[in-house]
């Protein structure tokens, strides 16, 4: 069941088209080798990397990571949820939708999140008449002092909380129960009744993607240093901050109607956003002061190629710019940096400098390694030796990270430069630093030879799912004892198997229905499973049924063993002793 349909149905949708056929519609797909190719729909680029799998009917993109079945596509592609974007396909492809049958919690969970919804519109539209219509509050003086316009207001929906009491009496009014309030996160619940969350604050509604309020930051106007600044809303059934961008909506917007689009400034603040808005610099989002994640580099990266980062001017920017760095790099993104000089963060640099200046300072930002390589070396002063070798052995710890001999040259120039000794020299003291890596490497490999051996495990055992998954493996019985725990690996082998005992015509695309690939990077593996050549497969597979056997039954060993030295009776003793033979004998057949 997803969506409130029921799988049959959306296997018998599925078997009606074709996704290469259906993707076409939208973008034009050119035979390469197995799959289509084209320049991914979902970010911008100039060579193709978005794959369309016929034989398994889904598409990946090689550049941003999106990937799914014919029913992801369109949800992406048309904005639309899971629900909708079936009923579409059906109606495009003259399929018959079946009588919605929708099991209770199905109906609950949409019923919840409607509310939700709902109770989030009237309270934005609460605070943002409050606003409007009090212009005398302190609330209306407060953006006036920080010189947020009309205009910013409107658009960012901005509001104001006067009291604690008028929120929940006006969704009392609207026909709101007190519960449901609760649940969207917006009032609070005392002795004395219910009471609103955000009480006395100026209120920032937070959108998501699509432009739907999903929470708030209730700013304080008070001038108590007590008093906390910002009040945020805690997690909800449509509210994950970790996947949650301040303005994000707005620079998806932008994006469409410009595809040329292929920057993103990222700053800190709420108000810097708006200020940077107000100046007309509307490609910017904040990251509401807390760490960049995956899930929010991915939601960028879906959009553009390149981002500034813009944080606040302090110490605790500069750490949040080298942990964001890591995060956006590891998604693909280029990433430069801006630090400000004279002002604590892009707002007040914009009302002190004004807005060419601030465009001055985004146009010359600086490349993130050579914002490191040149941060680092404030730390040390470079007219003393000991200094500058410890500033050296640092940077070149850094510059020893990247792979590519070009980036490694271009940094090590620049690291020349700041030290002003021979390149050469340079060059040298690195290499010894790559294979210091290296040993060190092969020697953390044996030591943790245990850890690892799990790791092995789960590979290997990723690596038997692939094959179900791919239709390689043709007697279960073979594995079936390999996946009776409980853990993530087994369950995904309980539903293939299910597949494969009942619907012949399953592939790929089913698993997209089931599990939710973005945040499972298992599944995600299993369907990306890079396979060994046809000639040494078969080999491959029965090495790795007996490598996994042999694991698990050296633990059984393991376990018994333990047993065997915590054993109290002579009775217990002897139990243990015999099963550590039995098990023994297992290991030494399965070994030959
Ligand atoms: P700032 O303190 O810089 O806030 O925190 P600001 O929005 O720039 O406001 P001004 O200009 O100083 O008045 C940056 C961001 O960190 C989050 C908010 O998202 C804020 O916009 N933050 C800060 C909180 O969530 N809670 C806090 O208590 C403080
Ligand atoms: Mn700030």
């Amino acid at each position: 069941m997803k969506g409130g349909f029921d799988s049959s149905f959306l296997d018998y949708l599925r078997s009606k088209i074709d996704i290469v056929d259906y993707i076409s519609k939208y973008i034009t797909l050119t035979r390469r080798g197995a799959n289509f190719w084209a320049c991914c729909p979902f970010h911008n680029e100039k060579t193709p990397s978005f794959a369309v799998n016929q034989e398994h009917q889904y598409y990946k993109c090689f550049g941003c990571g999106e990937s799914g079945n014919i029913f992801n596509f369109v949800m992406k592609m048309e904005n639309i949820d899971f629900y909708n974007a079936v009923k579409l396909i059906a109606k495009e492809s003259g399929v018959e939708l079946p009588n919605q049958e929708e099991s209770d919690e199905m109906r609950k969970k949409k019923r919840d999140r409607d509310i939700v919804y709902q109770i989030l519109r009237a309270t934005t539209d609460f605070y943002h008449n409050n606003l409007l219509s009090n212009p005398d509050s302190e609330q209306s003086k407060y953006l006036l002092k920080r010189g947020i316009s009309a205009e910013m207001i409107e658009k960012f929906q901005i509001g104001a909380s006067l009291n604690y009491e008028d929120l929940p009496k006006h969704l009392l009014k609207l026909g709101f129960k007190p519960n449901d309030m609760l649940m969207a996160g917006v009032v609070g619940k005392g002795d004395w009744g219910l009471y609103d969350f955000y009480g006395k604050r100026l209120i920032f509604p937070i959108f998501n993607g699509f432009g739907d309020v999903v929470a708030y930051s209730g700013r304080s106007i008070e001038d108590n240093p007590d008093h906390t600044k910002y009040k945020n809303s805690p997690q909800s059934i449509v509210f994950n901050k970790s996947e949650i961008l301040f303005a994000y909506n707005f620079v998806r917007d932008k994006k469409k109607q410009n595809n040329m689009l292929d920057t993103i400034v990222i700053v800190e603040g709420h108000i810097d956003v708006i200020a940077c808005h107000q100046v007309g610099i509307d490609n910017t989002i904040g990251c509401m002061g807390t760490a960049l994640t995956t899930q929010h580099a991915k939601k960028i990266r879906q959009l553009v190629s390149n981002v500034i980062l813009c944080l606040d001017g302090d110490s605790a920017g500069n750490n949040a710019t080298y942990k964001a760095i890591d995060v956006l790099k590891d998604s693909g993104l280029n990433v430069k940096v801006v630090r400000l000089v004279g002002a604590k963060d892009p707002d007040e640099f914009i009302k002190k400098f004004g807005k060419d200046a601030f465009m001055n300072e985004l146009n010359n930002a600086v490349d993130c390694v050579d914002f490191i390589l040149t941060d680092t070396a404030k730390k040390y002063d470079l007219n003393q030796n000991a200094d500058k070798s410890k500033y050296i052995s640092e940077a070149l710890d850094y510059i020893a990270k990247f792979s590519s001999p070009a980036e490694r040259e271009i940094y090590l120039t620049l690291v020349q430069k700041m030290v002003k000794i021979p390149i050469y020299a340079l060059r040298k003291s690195l290499d010894l630093v790559t294979d210091g890596n290296n040993t060190k490497e092969i020697e953390q490999h044996s030591q943790g030879e245990e850890m690892t051996r799990d790791n092995f495990i789960i590979e290997s055992k990723i690596m038997l799912l692939a094959s179900m998954l791919y239709n390689k493996i043709k007697n279960l019985s073979e594995i079936e004892e390999l996946f009776n725990g409980d853990d993530e690996l087994s369950e995904l082998y309980k539903f293939l198997k299910d597949r494969i005992n009942n619907d012949k015509n399953y592939n790929v695309s089913t698993l997209f229905d089931n599990f939710d690939i973005e945040k499972d990077s298992l599944i995600d593996k299993v369907i990306n499973y890079d396979f060994p050549s046809e000639e040494v497969y078969p080999k491959f597979l029965s090495e790795t049924i007996a490598r996994i056997k042999l694991y698990e039954l050296q633990k059984e060993r393991a376990r018994i063993q333990r047993e065997l030295d915590s054993a109290k009776s002579e009775q217990e003793i002897m139990d243990n002793l015999k099963k550590l033979q039995e098990i023994t004998n297992r290991i030494n057949k399965e070994k030959k």
